[in-house]
């Protein structure tokens, strides 16, 4: 059994029609189903869907072969328990810092609102500048309007969100797409079969450019 964990949302939308080309297709509709197992018209492949920011615990752990995560999430998570075979340059955005319109630096240590913790501390830790992290789950462009912080660390697409907000894009800390990652053992154990799924999958991406 190959098993594979994603999240709804875009990186669902944008993952199915890659995994039909390699003729694995969900039996159910993932986004209308609550199952949390799906299986697929492949009797030895089925979706797992887990939270976005789960999906490499899943696999480094096993629970799954495979997933499809953003750089955001993968950079959160840190570690080396876990291979990134390809990029599959969906779901395609920045992690930038972000600030109120002409705010005006803070007299004290700069408060950084996110969820991206790990991130934070390295991107500063890297320029040597000392800053209070405040760990928010969600809503991070309401923090600098509300006074919770100075300047906020999130994905940026289009920036209607930040601009909606009163905010602007200041630094790029990273360009974000989704990559597909891989269990180590997995990998080993079920060699064949994983290799020709992440060529058919990287031939997939090519055609799409
Ligand atoms: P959850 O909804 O469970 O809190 P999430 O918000 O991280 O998690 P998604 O919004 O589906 O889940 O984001 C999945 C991935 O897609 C992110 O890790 C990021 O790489 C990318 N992403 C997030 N927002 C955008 C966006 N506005 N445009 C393009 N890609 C995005
Ligand atoms: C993401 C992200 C930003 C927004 C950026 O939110 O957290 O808020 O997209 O995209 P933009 O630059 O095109 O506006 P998402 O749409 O995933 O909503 P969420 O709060 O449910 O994660
Ligand atoms: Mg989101």
């Amino acid at each position: 059994m190959l098993t594979i964990a994603l999240s709804k949302g875009r990186i669902l939308d944008d993952t199915l029609p890659l995994l039909a080309k390699a003729g694995i297709v969900p039996v159910e509709n993932p986004d209308k189903s609550r199952k949390l197992i799906i299986p697929t018209c492949q009797e030895g492949v089925r979706l797992l869907i887990v939270r976005a920011t789960d999906v490499p615990t899943y696999v480094e752990n096993g629970a799954a072969d495979l997933g499809v995560a953003g750089k955001d999430v993968l950079m959160e998570y840190g570690g080396q328990g876990l291979y990134e075979p390809l990029d599959l340059k969906i779901a395609n955005c920045k992690l930038m810092t972000a600030g109120k319109v002409g705010a005006e630096a803070p007299r004290g240590r700069l408060r950084v609102a996110t969820k991206f913790v790990n991130v934070a501390k390295r991107y500063y830790a890297e320029q040597g500048r000392q800053v209070d992290i405040i760990k928010l789950y969600g809503s991070m462009e309401l923090a600098p309007l509300v006074g919770l912080a100075d300047k906020i660390i999130d994905v940026v697409d289009t920036g209607n969100t930040l601009r909606a907000n009163g905010l602007e894009p200041q630094e790029l800390i990273a360009t974000i797409s989704s990559r597909l990652i891989v269990n180590k053992a997995s990998m080993k154990m079920q060699h064949a079969r994983i290799q020709t799924l992440i060529d058919t999958l990287r031939a997939a991406v090519e055609s799409r450019h």
